[in-house]
């Protein structure tokens, strides 16, 4: 990790263009303090379905471009809709193709959320990033009440003065997160 400058990669599960869940993302992006850069992750929908016979060297090159943003990131956000109770497929996908793989073990990991439902997903997206990283904080976590909302009612929202403050509180913890575990190393 460079001394000044974190790297985060943020990862929407929506498989909707107009997501509120990459609309809050791409405001937090907007909205890092200096010394944080964040990338936002293409659509999870469009990667190809993980099955354990396309690993190793049959590994297609969307997975290996995923599997390298991954490495290069210092950490991840995640953001996700709850889909019938659960992790959406297309997210659950992306997280299957990590895990035997070590990009993942031991990345620090947050989850931000943008809606006032949706905790049974949570709950089970809590249970299978605590599973892949050791590093996953369910602590650190941030969430709005913005189902329904359009990207710029979203960028509106966000930007109002407490709003602003508890992104840039998320923010900040979890860069610090990502500091302690890279000093720890
Ligand atoms: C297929 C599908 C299933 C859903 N199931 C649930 C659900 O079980 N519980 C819930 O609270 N919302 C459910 N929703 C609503 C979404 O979680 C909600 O609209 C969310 O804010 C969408 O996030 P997005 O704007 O990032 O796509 C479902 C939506 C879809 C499309």
């Amino acid at each position: 990790m460079a001394a000044d400058r974190l790297k985060i990669l943020a990862i929407s599960g929506s498989a909707r263009q107009a997501s509120t869940n990459a609309a809050m993302l791409h405001v937090f992006q907007q909205m890092a303090p200096s010394g944080i850069v964040m990338d936002l992750l293409p659509p999870v929908n469009l990667l190809p379905v993980f099955s354990p016979d396309t690993e190793g060297e049959n590994t297609p090159p969307e997975i290996e471009a995923l599997l390298a943003a991954i490495d290069e990131s210092d950490g991840l956000i995640f953001a996700s809709p709850e889909y019938v109770r659960a992790i959406p497929g297309g997210l659950k996908n992306l997280i299957d193709w990590l895990v035997s793989r070590d990009a993942i073990i031991d990345k620090p990991i947050a989850i931000a959320h943008a809606s006032h439902r949706g905790d049974d997903m949570l709950d089970s997206l809590r249970t299978v990033l605590a599973t892949v990283s050791a590093s996953f904080s369910s602590e650190i976590f941030v969430r709005f009440a913005l189902m329904a909302k359009t990207p710029d009612e979203i960028s509106q929202i966000l930007r109002q003065p407490e709003n602003s403050a508890k992104i840039e509180a998320f923010l900040s913890a979890f860069k610090a997160h990502c500091v302690s575990i890279s000093n720890s190393r």
